[in-house]
């Protein structure tokens, strides 16, 4: 049975990844900061024998630096960095702050390469080996014509460096690395309004993990596959 290990899998797609890897048979490791809005993820754990929550939230340094010892030896063949922060305290010119940008940052870029640092031994021992980084269109300079989400915009841009520098790095050791958008979907940070439901987007972004190769790596994908402009 794989293993996947998914960020904020406590609502909108990081459950939604839980919940579809869950009734496909995979072991699923799903991560979780807050016991108390995690209700829905604690109960389908009871309810199924192959997901484990697990407590983590990727900006705390303790935290990540145990995953290693906890997770001695165990194969991963997927790691979803899906855990991600909107920056809407900053979004606009002229309301910009510090230290809301460095939350941004944190969240969204630094942490998710602090834990494929943690877990890159599990991963060498998995099969799938990939590892993906939930980015966005907003990450997009080419598609950038709206302008605003200063803080969103450079924190997924520079994940999708960060993706793309770990596609290099880790190509001898066949470890693949995507970057995926996963469309306007209806979540607490989508909205009502957003165009596609998470049960749409996840069961394309499963499909596109599972078929990705070598020559993949490395790629800024829209969750149906459609490459996008950097
Ligand atoms: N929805 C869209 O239209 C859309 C479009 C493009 C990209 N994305 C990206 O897709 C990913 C998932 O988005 P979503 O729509 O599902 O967002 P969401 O509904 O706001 O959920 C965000 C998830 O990230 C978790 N999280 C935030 N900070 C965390 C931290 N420090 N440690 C651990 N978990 C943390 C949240 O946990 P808590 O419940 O504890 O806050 C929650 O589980 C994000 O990276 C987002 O940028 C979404």
């Amino acid at each position: 049975m794989p293993t996947v290990f998914i960020t904020g899998a406590n609502r909108g797609l990081g459950l939604e990844f839980s919940k579809q890897y869950s009734t496909l048979g995979w072991k699923v490791i799903a991560c979780y900061r807050n016991q108390e809005n995690s209700t829905d993820l604690i109960r389908i754990s009871e309810e199924t024998n192959n997901l484990t929550p697990y407590k983590l939230d990727i900006t705390n340094e303790k935290e990540i630096n145990k995953l290693s010892d906890y997770f001695f030896e165990e194969k991963f063949d997927v790691l979803i960095h899906n855990a991600g922060i909107d920056g809407n305290k900053c979004e606009d010119f002229g309301t910009m702050d510090m230290s809301d940008w460095v939350d941004v940052m944190v969240t969204n870029t630094i942490s998710p390469l602090l834990v494929t640092q943690a877990l890159i031994d599990n991963l060498k021992i998995g099969k799938h080996k990939t590892i993906v980084g939930m980015t966005s269109i907003m990450a997009s300079i080419d598609d950038n014509q709206s302008g605003g989400r200063y803080s969103y915009r450079a924190s997924k841009a520079a994940l999708n460096q960060v993706i793309r520098t770990l596609s290099v790095d880790l190509s001898e050791e066949k470890i693949k690395a995507l970057a995926i958008h996963p469309g306007w979907v209806q979540t607490d940070m989508g909205g009502i309004n957003a165009k596609i439901t998470p049960e749409e987007s996840v069961k394309s972004m499963i499909a596109l993990i599972n078929n990705c190769t070598d020559a993949d790596s490395g790629s800024f994908l829209l969750y149906d596959g459609t490459r996008l402009p950097w």
